[in-house]
């Protein structure tokens, strides 16, 4: 048996350790969060054209009165942009502009700009320090936190990328106050999802203050996504790279990605997921693990939220199991899913695994409930 000579100890520093503020008017109190976080002078916000007009060029130029020298770069807003042309895009102009390792990124934005900014912050020079701050609902709830970071290729979305921890987060509440109410629910099923897989009491409070917190009721609004992002800063801290329990994430996923990969992404990822929500809740009640009564309750948080299986009947079952095949969490042509057992606690099978293997018979019959 071969002996390593040496062994490489890498100390357990506390490295992904960092802060998450969620509130209002965080953009004016600045100083507050930036201050302890910025080695040097010179920040990159990257960002999004329409982001850059409405926030990022007016923040970037407070930053720039107060002393610091900020490159702003930004591109199209879209999935598109999270392209190798981009990123190579990003990478250069920091050069160009003399950024050193002492520079800190700052991702502001939805997915697609943090993602793509993670990625970048991740590469240059190795790594240097970025900061999230996301402005849309989905993007505080789910993308920001947790450290992936990734661009698409032909292949594939997020198929190149790094786990990549930013140093702090900054949901400034104000930023979604003009989100359109589809944008905000885009964002809410993230909320409702972790909820479903970790948090019973409050998905039945979502359920019952649904209407208030799609109204942008702020108290009750600020408490679903404080408890949704808890939830998950706690899941990414056990299991970062996603060995096990993180997988837990990907709950409604399966058939959330089929879908959107099938409306050729026209469909909005959270309503994707919701859909797939409740088509894995449903096999999760034809394996005998959830009862009928908390199926239906997941039925009716989605139905007020109008996502019902009438959404559903523009796909083909055969299309939707033939998609869930090519997933990248696949593994030796298995599909793998998270169900649940109640709500609140998903299904673990005997060697402690969350991701379940599932038949395609078993996806068909629970789209054939639905009359697909
Ligand atoms: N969006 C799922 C995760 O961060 O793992």
């Amino acid at each position: 048996m071969l002996k390593p000579q040496i062994s490489v100890e890498l100390p357990a520093k506390n490295a992904y350790n960092y802060p998450i503020y969620i509130g209002q008017n965080l953009l004016d109190e600045y100083t507050d969060w930036l201050s302890p976080l910025i080695p040097g002078k010179k920040i990159v916000i990257i960002t999004d054209e329409v982001v850059c007009k409405l926030h990022a060029r007016n923040f970037a130029a407070i930053l720039e009165k107060s002393g610091y020298d900020v490159l702003l770069l930004s591109f199209a807003p879209g999935e598109e942009s999270k392209s190798y042309d981009k990123f190579v895009y990003l990478l250069d102009e920091m050069l160009k502009h003399k950024c050193d390792r002492h520079s800190l990124c700052i991702a502001f934005g939805g997915g697609v700009v943090g993602d793509i900014t993670g990625f970048v912050a991740a590469c240059f020079m190795r790594g240097i320090k970025y900061i999230q701050i996301p402005t849309t609902a989905l993007s505080m709830i789910d993308s920001s936190v947790g450290g992936k970071t990734a661009i698409n290729s032909e292949h594939g979305k997020n198929l190149i990328g790094a786990f990549y921890q930013p140093v702090a987060v900054i949901m400034d509440t104000n930023l979604i106050d003009s989100l359109p109410k589809d944008q905000l629910i885009n964002g809410l099923i993230e909320a409702i999802k972790i909820f479903l897989t970790s948090d019973s009491e409050y998905f039945n409070y979502t359920l019952t203050n649904l209407g208030d917190i799609v109204s942008k009721d702020y108290t009750k609004l600020t408490k679903v996504i404080q408890r949704a992002v808890e939830l998950k800063a706690d899941v990414v801290a056990k299991d970062e790279k996603e060995e096990n329990l993180r997988m837990i994430l990907n709950c409604g996923h399966t058939i959330g990605h089929a879908i959107e990969k099938l409306s050729e992404y026209k469909m909005a990822h959270g309503y994707a997921v919701a859909l797939g929500i409740l088509v894995e809740a449903k096999i999760s009640f034809l394996s005998g693990l959830l009862n009928h009564e908390q199926y239906v309750l997941i039925e009716q948080i989605l139905t007020k939220l109008d996502i019902t299986a009438k959404h559903l009947k523009h796909f083909k079952a055969s299309d939707i199991v033939a998609a869930t095949l090519i997933d990248k969490k696949n593994k030796a042509g298995n599909i793998y899913m998270i169900l649940l057992a109640s709500i609140g606690k998903v299904s673990q099978s005997h060697d402690g695994k969350f991701a379940t293997i599932i038949a395609p018979d078993i996806i068909f019959q629970a789209l054939s409930t639905f009359g697909l």
